[in-house]
């Protein structure tokens, strides 16, 4: 018999790639905010629900009674955080305890999806020993629900992606879709040169949480391209690997953008942990944003 999966944030950008991931060995089920973008042909059971509803999420969860559990769904505006922590706080703190809890209570593993932003970025990349001192509401809402797990649950992994992005329907434009849309139409556009990550693949992100599962590895964990490189050298990357034109892309520094939440400028994660333990090799971002065109075109 199939295992049941629940994800929360199913409809999301990270949740549709859980959806390819496992929708051929995995009964699937979800919880979203919004309404199913699946057709019921993909037979995956998606309640609209808000988080913030214990009471509701409980029964919810109780009723589908879910083998495993993976938490994508988050409060993910960054700057928008720095007015409404009280909500951030709410969905990225509290909401992850209790869905620890949950799976305490059915015992069953869950896998939370936290961030790079857990550190301060002043002097990235990190391994996943570091000490975290997160700058900013949405920073430091996700490490309180991190902790929160960690505290809460021992059949409990931590993931933390650094700027994801990935194929998906109906999202909200990731930097990849947004630059691609842009220099497609032509327009030129101005990317930072001073914010400094290893972007995080959200279909190869996908495997490393089947690896997790398949090996019960209850940890934290790391997961990112092997380059790190500016936000600027990520554009022209992209724009090299789908043939579009570089010229359009401009170097700003991040003091021009004013930004509401401090970024993380030295961030990057350091990945060899999911190399050497999960068996899960680190592809560089030209080789990731090759499989990404695949993905494009096979859709
Ligand atoms: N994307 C990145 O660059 C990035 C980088 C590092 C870490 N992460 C982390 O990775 C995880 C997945 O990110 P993602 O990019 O896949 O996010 P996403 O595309 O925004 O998907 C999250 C989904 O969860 C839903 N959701 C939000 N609040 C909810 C609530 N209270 N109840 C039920 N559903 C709710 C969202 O609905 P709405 O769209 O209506 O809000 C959305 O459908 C998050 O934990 C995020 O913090 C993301």
């Amino acid at each position: 018999m199939k295992k049941r999966l629940l994800i929360t944030g199913i409809n999301g950008l990270l949740g549709q790639n859980l959806v390819k991931e496992f929708s051929d060995d995995h009964e699937l089920f979800g919880v979203d905010l919004n309404q199913s973008i699946y057709t019921p042909q993909q037979e995956i059971n998606v309640a609209q629900l808000d988080l913030n509803d214990t009471a509701e999420l409980t029964r919810h969860i109780d009723q589908i009674a879910p083998d495993a559990l993976v938490h994508t769904a988050a409060y993910t505006n960054v700057d928008r955080a720095e007015d409404e922590h009280e909500l951030a706080f709410a969905v990225n703190g509290k909401v992850p305890k209790v869905l620890a809890k949950i799976c305490k209570n059915l015992d069953i593993p869950m896998i939370h999806i936290s961030t790079d932003y857990v550190f301060n970025g002043n002097a990235g990349p990190y391994p996943e020993s570091a000490s975290c001192d997160p700058r900013g509401k949405y920073a430091e809402s996700k490490y309180a629900g991190e902790q929160a797990v960690l505290d809460t649950w021992k059949k409990m992994a931590v993931i933390r992606p650094n700027v994801m992005y990935g194929q998906g329907i109906e999202l909200k434009s990731s930097f990849v879709d947004w630059l691609i849309n842009k220099l497609r139409q032509n327009n030129s556009v101005r990317i930072v040169d001073d914010q400094y990550n290893n972007p995080t693949y959200a279909r190869r992100l996908a495997k490393v949480i089947r690896a997790i599962f398949e090996q019960e590895a209850w940890d934290i964990w790391h997961f990112g391209s092997k380059d790190i490189v500016s936000r600027y050298t990520f554009a022209l990357k992209i724009a090299d690997s789908f043939g579009l034109p570089s010229h359009l892309i401009n170097a700003i520094s991040t003091t021009e953008l004013n930004q509401r939440a401090p970024r993380p400028m030295r961030s990057g994660l350091i990945c060899e942990k999911v190399e050497q333990e999960l068996g899960i090799s680190i592809l560089s971002i030209n080789e990731e944003l090759a499989l990404l065109k695949e993905e494009m075109y096979v859709l």
